[in-house]
């Protein structure tokens, strides 16, 4: 049972119990509607209270029955509100915790309600590229006005109920309990109080109004229109609410309806779906079952106090974690730390963060130039030289002085972590943990995943990012793991276009159209051209077969490293980010297509965008089918927190299902026949293959 049922004296209490979040699948809101006609044919009860065993009143309408027949099975979530709204006994909403999307919606339906404080109140669908299709955005506006309704339907933020009942006139809460332990309590009292009381007030008879409504719409839209460009649900979300005020509250219920179900429909939905599912889906590995113990982690120590070092510290000082860096000399110490008290002061001088928490996360900080000083850590993280001597060097004096079960992770970009294991006698407590530059912004951690990394070393690297804050995806041991494993295929795509014919600024544009954050080459003169360029020199003798562009090779023998030497694939100015076309570059590409014989084409922007995604997509498929990843959702993650793909696509192997599998292996047997192109690159990956001959997509 999803739902119980029980009379306290006169009083029916109506639980949600459908754990986790009490999410309103089809099961939950047909007891829903059998508990009220029970209660209905109870001469005995007077009133009934709904509220939420656990931790949530509702999470909401039940996100994975949408675009599934079971989401517009009867009773609907509409018929579930018409039917409260519609009893002829008082309904009390006693919400608590959590009371979200159609949560709130049914509480909205409710004749009365009450609320705990602290409780977390939102229509956050917007978030999922909807609108709260229940009646939110005609009934909120009816209770706390056009302008609170309308920022919190187009944030989706959670506003405490406390706050709500500040507000002036509002007609949402009908009483905040005096505590979250004494809800229960109160709300059967407060139905008693208003048991016999007709009619029941419904918040559909108030009215949405505002003294300027034309004006505050106009505006409204334009600052959303700025914020929303590529997502469609905010700015549908203030077409309903005008249609609150405009029109009456059936004709506004029908319109809501029509918009929210073509939402639905939308990539834009379906992409963030998948995002939240994927997020949260992250953190699961399959054969490390949720119960595994984890390891107490109360100090930190780190490896190097350089660029990663730094940025890494950071992540554990503002969850609270002491942290003690250890550097090969003073110097190296007092910069690394002179950097991290830098970015903590720009965070103060904008107003992000107060001196107290400034002061009290650099007290966490401690500096050493001797090993023995990390006795104390529960785990230690090596951000060194890329070098394997360097780490082996660091890893053998970890093995030495860190104390048994402390967790040795490794911040590699390149090497292999099994190596890097060997070098200690405890593979089992060695893992990858790959942050990305900068380290305390960017929100992706891969957890490389050793032969022997323990299970749960692995469940406690997994709480800790949570700690931190940071999305966790485990990555098998493979050379680039996840993420830079596949964008080293897109770079080679990415030089392959230049040969023939294309301006670093033309693929730049065209994938940046297509909603990347920034293009390959921008991306290069970032990052700084010379890793990749030393990457390339390492990997000579190995990947002698692999084909590439020489173009990257020759901009670099320029010592055009990118924004660092004001000059890459862009020239810039003394200080500036602004990437400008360069001529040199140009030149140098020409020169580079005359002495290989090519001769330049026009390339579309359409080709570029093609090569560029499905040169992602072919080598994701790759890494599924081998293990590397476990699920594709886990790749569209490192690639919509790591590498700025757009979220409103979904990921790599999201957009692949969205575009179909079958015509993605179509366009790469297209590639295939440019003689200019890499025939064997655009062998489409065996899983692609069988996933397009079954009919099924990758995500
Ligand atoms: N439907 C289905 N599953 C849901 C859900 C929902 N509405 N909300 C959360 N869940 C699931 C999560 O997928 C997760 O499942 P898992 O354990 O299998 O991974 C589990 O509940 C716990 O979720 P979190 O890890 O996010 O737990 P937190 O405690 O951190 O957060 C929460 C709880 C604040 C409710 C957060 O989950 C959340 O924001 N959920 C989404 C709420 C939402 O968007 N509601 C609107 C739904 S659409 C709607 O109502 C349409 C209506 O207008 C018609
Ligand atoms: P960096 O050069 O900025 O910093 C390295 C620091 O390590 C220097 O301060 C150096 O003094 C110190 N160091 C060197 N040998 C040491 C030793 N034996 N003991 C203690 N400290 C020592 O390098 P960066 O960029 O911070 O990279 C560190 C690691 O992180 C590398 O493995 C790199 O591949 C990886 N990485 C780097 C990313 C980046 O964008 N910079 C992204 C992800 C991973």
């Amino acid at each position: 049972m999803t739902v119980e049922y029980k009379v306290h004296s006169n009083i029916a209490v109506i639980t949600l119990n459908n754990p986790p979040v009490n999410g309103m699948n089809y099961e939950t809101r047909k007891q829903i509607c059998a508990s009220l006609d029970q209660a209905a044919n109870d001469d005995t009860v007077a009133a009934v209270v709904i509220t939420g065993a656990g931790k949530a009143f509702s999470g909401g309408a039940d996100i994975k029955e949408f675009n599934t027949p079971k989401m517009s099975q009867e009773p609907s979530l509409h018929s579930v509100i018409n039917a409260v709204e519609s009893f002829e006994k008082p309904v009390i909403a006693a919400i608590h915790t959590v009371c979200m999307g159609g949560g709130l919606e049914l509480a909205l339906g409710c004749h009365y309600r009450i609320a705990a404080p602290g409780a977390q109140i939102a229509l956050p669908e917007v978030k999922l590229g909807l609108l709260p299709g229940a009646g939110g955005t005609q009934r909120l506006p009816r209770a706390i006005g056009v302008e609170n309704a309308l920022n919190m339907i187009v944030s989706g933020e959670p506003v405490k109920s406390e706050m709500l009942a500040k507000l002036s006139d509002q007609k949402l809460f009908d009483r905040i309990a005096s505590s979250p332990e004494t809800l229960m309590e109160e709300a059967l009292t407060f139905a008693s109080h208003v048991a016999t009381i007709r009619p029941l007030p419904l918040i559909r008879h108030l009215k949405a109004s505002h003294p300027n409504a034309d004006g505050y719409f106009a505006f409204a839209r334009n600052t959303v229109t700025a914020m929303s460009k590529h997502f469609p649900a905010p700015l549908k979300c203030i077409d309903c609410i005008e249609a609150a005020v405009q029109k009456k509250f059936k004709e506004g219920m029908d319109f809501e309806r029509e918009q929210f179900i073509a939402l639905l429909m939308t990539p834009e939905s379906k992409a963030l779906r998948h995002a939240f599912f994927g997020e949260r889906a992250a953190s699961k590995i399959p054969d490390v079952p949720e119960s595994t113990p984890v390891r107490e982690v109360k100090k930190l120590a780190v490896i190097g106090a350089g660029t990663m070092g730094g940025g890494i510290s950071m992540n554990f000082l503002n969850a609270g974690i002491p942290v003690i860096i250890l550097e090969t000399s003073q110097e190296a110490l007092d910069r690394g730390i002179a950097t991290i008290r830098k970015n903590y002061e720009s965070q103060v001088k904008r107003g992000k963060l107060s001196q107290e928490k400034y002061e009290q996360r650099m007290a966490l900080l401690s500096s050493t130039l001797n090993y023995e000083d990390l006795k104390e850590a529960d785990m230690a993280i090596e951000a060194v030289f890329e070098e394997l001597n360097v780490k082996q060097a660091v890893f053998t004096k970890l093995d030495a002085v860190m104390k048994p079960g402390a967790i040795l992770a490794t911040n590699t970009s390149t090497l292999d972590v099994d190596k890097i294991a060997s070098f200690t006698k405890r593979p089992q407590d060695v893992v990858g943990t790959h942050f990305f530059s900068p380290a305390n912004v960017m929100k992706l951690l891969e957890v490389v995943r050793g032969k022997q990394t323990a299970k749960d070393v692995l469940a406690t690297v997994m709480a800790i990012a949570k700690k931190i804050k940071k999305t966790a995806v485990v990555s098998g041991v493979c050379d680039g793991f996840i993420g830079n494993r596949m964008i080293e295929q897109y770079s080679r795509q990415a030089g392959f276009l230049l040969d023939e014919g294309c301006t670093p600024a033309q693929v730049d544009q065209a994938v940046e159209k297509f909603g990347f954050a920034m293009g390959p080459f921008r991306m290069g003169d970032l990052a700084g051209n010379d890793i990749g360029w030393a990457i390339r020199k390492r990997r000579a003798t190995e990947r002698a077969n692999m084909r590439y562009s020489k173009t990257a090779d020759l901009l670099c023998e320029m010592g055009r490293f990118g924004q660092k030497t004001a000059a890459g694939w862009y020239d810039y100015l003394p200080g500036k980010r602004d990437a400008i076309p360069s001529k040199i570059v140009t030149d140098m590409i020409e020169q580079h297509r005359k002495n290989k014989g090519l001769t330049p084409r026009k390339i579309s922007d359409e080709e570029i965008v093609d090569r560029l995604v499905y040169s992602l997509v072919n080598e994701g498929a790759h890494i599924l089918q081998e293990g590397i990843a476990s699920k594709a959702s886990d790749i569209d993650m490192v690639y919509l927190t790591g590498y700025g793909f757009p979220l409103w696509r979904g990921g790599p192997m999201c957009y692949a299902d969205t575009v179909g599998l079958f015509n993605v292996i179509q366009r790469m047997k297209k590639f295939q026949k440019n003689p200019l192109d890499d025939a064997s690159f655009w062998e489409p990956a065996p899983l692609l293959l069988k996933l397009a001959d079954e009919g099924k997509t990758l995500t």
